[in-house]
């Protein structure tokens, strides 16, 4: 049985002041709705960087985890600004977002760099969640399958089945991710079906195990629609992580599937 999981995005929102009153809350609600015992689902957080040290102490004693939404493609030195994988393994990151959509965009990463992050996590044993997805023209071109299978390709294709058998996928189209437009369950189905084929090229064992999240505009209404398919076995969840109830009620829809 594949693992369910449901990360949280928050972006660059929050404070500590934020934080601490919602994971005050959060804890509370996810004790009352046995959240944090369901041992098949893992609850991931991911604050800005800047308060991971801080959230690990405040999950501490639950099983839920912590992911930085960024990480540098080098080891060390003179790179200003920049946060290596060993210091996101020193606060206490077992996890660590990979070529969001809004890094592609607005900070043109490239495949090439997304490979360069991804080494760097696996060797401090920091679980990569790999963000891909196709823009609206993309999808309204017919190049969807394409795109997202390039994205795939430029990792899967790169390193050897042991090193991505850490790897989370997480299909997010870009035209859904902070827009309220969701992908219908069908949409993100067949994308989430032709990723798990793709990774099957490389090895069948490895595609059954990949645990593969949609993103992009996930709340409380449409989560249970979502988690009822297939192939998706969990969420990546942007606006909706930021409101206790919301993202509770998100994590419990998927214990049901
Ligand atoms: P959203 O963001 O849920 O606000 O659409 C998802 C994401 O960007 O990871």
């Amino acid at each position: 049985m594949r693992r369910k999981i449901i990360a949280g995005n928050w972006k660059m929102n929050g404070s500590l002041d934020f934080m601490q009153d919602f994971m005050a809350d959060f804890k509370k609600v996810a004790a009352e709705k046995a959240l944090l015992d369901a041992s098949n689902l893992q609850i991931i957080l991911s604050p800005p960087s800047v308060f991971l040290h801080k959230m690990k102490l405040l999950v501490s004693e639950s099983n839920i985890d912590i992911a930085a939404q960024n990480v540098s493609s080098y080891e060390s030195g003179a790179y200003t600004g920049e946060v290596s994988s060993s210091m996101l393994l020193d606060t206490g990151c077992k996890w660590c977002l990979v070529g969001h959509s809004e890094r592609r965009t607005l900070f043109s990463e490239t495949d090439n760099e997304i490979v360069e992050k991804v080494e760097q996590l696996l060797k401090n044993n920091i679980q990569p969640i790999l963000c891909v997805g196709e823009t609206l023209k993309e999808r309204e071109n017919g190049q969807a399958n394409t795109v997202v299978e390039h994205q795939v390709e430029a990792v899967f294709g790169y390193f050897d089945e042991q090193a991505l058998s850490n790897l989370v996928v997480a299909y997010e189209p870009v035209w859904a991710i902070g827009t309220g437009k969701t992908a219908s369950p069908e949409q993100a189905q067949e994308m989430h079906k032709n990723i798990r084929s793709r990774v099957a090229e490389h090895s069948s064992s490895l595609a059954e195990s990949l645990s593969i999240l949609y993103g992009g505009s996930v709340n409380a209404s449409n989560a249970q629609s979502l988690f009822a398919q297939k192939d998706i076995d969990g969420g990546l969840v942007g606006g909706a992580s930021l409101k206790v109830d919301e993202f509770s009620l998100i994590c419990e829809q998927v214990i049901n599937f």
